[in-house]
C-alpha cells in the first residue's frame, strides 16, 4: 500500500507543533507532509526530520494532493475546512469540538475505542484534553468492575488554552511580582497565583461548556447511557503544562484500591506511582513531555458503596492533543482507513 501524503492543519500552534514532534518520534509513515495554518504565518520555516519545511496559508485547494489531515487550528477553521478536505477524498482528523458530538463521527481515545475508527465517514474527532487522560483511566477499571457514577474536579494548566494563554501566565506573573497591575486578556480573572473555576462559557444548567464536554465525551467513547451520571467541576491553574484530575468512581461491583492499582499498572498508557508512605504521587511537573498518563492516591472513596478515589495527571498537549491525534492517524494508514486510490 502506497503511504499517504499528510497535511497538519494549525503547525504553529502549541499543539501542532507538538504533532510534528510526534510524528517524528513515533516514526509516522507518510509520504509527503505539508504545513498549513492562517495568513499570518504563510512563509514561515519550520524543520521537520531535518528538512526545512514553508508554512502555506490553508485555502480549500490545500487539500487536492492531501490523504490524512491532523488539524488543530480551533473550531471555526475546522468548520471551514474540514468539509473542503473530506469533499476532496482526505480523512481529517479534528482536536477542535466542532464535530465531537456528531453522531456519524468518531470520536476516538487511541487504546480505549479505536475500532470506532472503522466506521469513520471521512472526519474523526480527538476528545477535549480533560477526557483523554480519563478514557485511559477509567476504560480498564470500568472493564473490570462497571461504573455507576463519576465525580471529576479537573486542575487544568494553561497551556491547555494555547499560546497566548501560556504567554498570559509568564506575563502577569512578572507583573504580580513587580506589584504591577495586569489586564487579563485571555482569561476572565487574573491568573498568576490564583486558581479559577471557569473554562469556557456557562451553560444553562450551571455547568461550563467545557465541564459539559468532559460529561458528553465520556458517555459517547464508553458507550454508556446519554444520562450517566458524572459531575465535573473544571479549573485553570497557574500551571504551564499538565492536567490533574481528582477522580472519584463508584462502582456496582466492590473493587478494592489494591486491585485498582493491579488494573491501572497493566493498563495501556498508564502508569501508577503511588506510595504515600515516601510522599510518591505524580504531579503535573512529573507529567509534562511524558507519554504515559500517572495515577496516584488511589483509595476506597469513603462516601461511596464500592467507591475508589485517585489522582491522574498527563501531559494536556500530547495525550490531550497530539499524541492522541497521530496515534489515530497511525491506526487510519496502518489499517488502510483513508483513500488509498486517491493520487499522490
Ligand atoms: N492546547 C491543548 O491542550 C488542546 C488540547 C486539545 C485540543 N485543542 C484544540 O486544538 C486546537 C488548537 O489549539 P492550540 O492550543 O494549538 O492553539 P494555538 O496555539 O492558538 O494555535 C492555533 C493554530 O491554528 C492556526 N489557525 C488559526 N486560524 C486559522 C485559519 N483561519 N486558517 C488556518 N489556520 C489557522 C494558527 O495559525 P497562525 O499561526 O497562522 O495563527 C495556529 O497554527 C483548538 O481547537 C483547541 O481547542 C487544544
Amino acid at each position: 500500500m502506497k503511504k499517504p501524503n499528510i497535511a497538519i492543519l494549525g503547525a504553529t500552534g502549541v499543539v501542532g507543533r507538538e504533532i510534528l514532534k510526534v510524528i517524528e518520534k513515533i516514526n509516522l509513515p507518510y509520504e509527503k507532509i505539508k504545513l498549513l495554518a492562517s495568513a499570518k504565518s504563510a512563509g514561515a520555516k519550520v524543520e521537520v526530520m531535518g528538512k526545512i519545511l514553508t508554512v502555506e496559508e490553508t485555502t480549500p485547494d490545500s487539500f487536492n494532493d492531501v490523504h490524512v489531515v491532523l488539524a488543530s487550528a480551533g473550531g471555526e477553521t475546522s468548520k471551514k475546512f474540514a468539509p473542503e478536505a473530506v469533499k476532496r477524498g482526505a480523512v481529517f482528523i479534528d482536536n477542535s469540538s466542532a464535530f465531537r458530538m456528531e453522531n456519524d463521527v468518531p470520536l476516538v481515545i487511541s487504546g480505549v475505542n479505536d475500532e470506532d475508527l472503522e466506521k469513520h465517514k471521512g472526519l474523526i474527532s480527538n476528545p477535549n484534553c480533560s477526557t483523554s487522560q480519563l478514557m485511559l483511566v477509567l476504560k480498564p477499571l470500568h472493564d473490570y468492575a462497571k461504573m455507576k457514577r463519576l465525580i471529576v474536579s479537573t486542575y487544568q494548566s494553561v497551556s491547555g488554552a494555547g499560546l497566548a494563554a501560556i504567554n498570559e501566565l509568564t506575563q502577569s506573573t512578572e507583573a504580580a511580582l513587580k506589584g504591577e497591575t495586569f489586564e487579563n486578556i485571555k482569561f476572565k480573572k487574573n491568573i498568576a497565583f490564583n486558581i479559577i473555576p471557569q473554562i469556557d462559557n456557562f451553560c444553562d444548567n450551571g455547568y461550563t461548556k467545557e465541564e459539559m464536554k468532559v460529561t458528553n465525551e465520556t458517555r459517547k467513547i464508553m458507550h454508556l447511557a446519554s444520562d450517566f451520571p458524572i459531575s465535573c467541576t473544571a479549573a485553570r491553574v497557574p500551571v504551564y503544562r499538565g492536567h490533574s484530575e481528582a477522580v472519584t468512581i463508584e462502582f456496582e461491583k466492590e473493587i478494592t484500591p489494591k486491585k485498582a492499582a493491579e488494573i491501572l499498572e497493566q493498563a495501556y498508557g498508564v502508569e501508577v506511582i503511588d506510595n504515600p508512605d515516601k510522599f510518591e504521587f505524580p504531579t503535573a511537573l512529573d507529567a509534562a513531555h511524558k507519554y504515559p498518563v500517572y495515577v496516584g492516591r488511589i483509595r476506597k472513596d469513603i462516601a461511596f458503596k464500592n467507591g475508589i478515589t485517585l489522582w491522574c495527571v498527563a501531559d494536556n498537549l500530547l495525550i490531550g492533543a497530539a499524541l492522541n491525534t497521530v496515534r489515530i492517524a497511525e491506526y487510519v494508514i496502518k489499517n488502510g482507513l483513508y483513500n488509498t486510490e486517491k493520487e499522490n
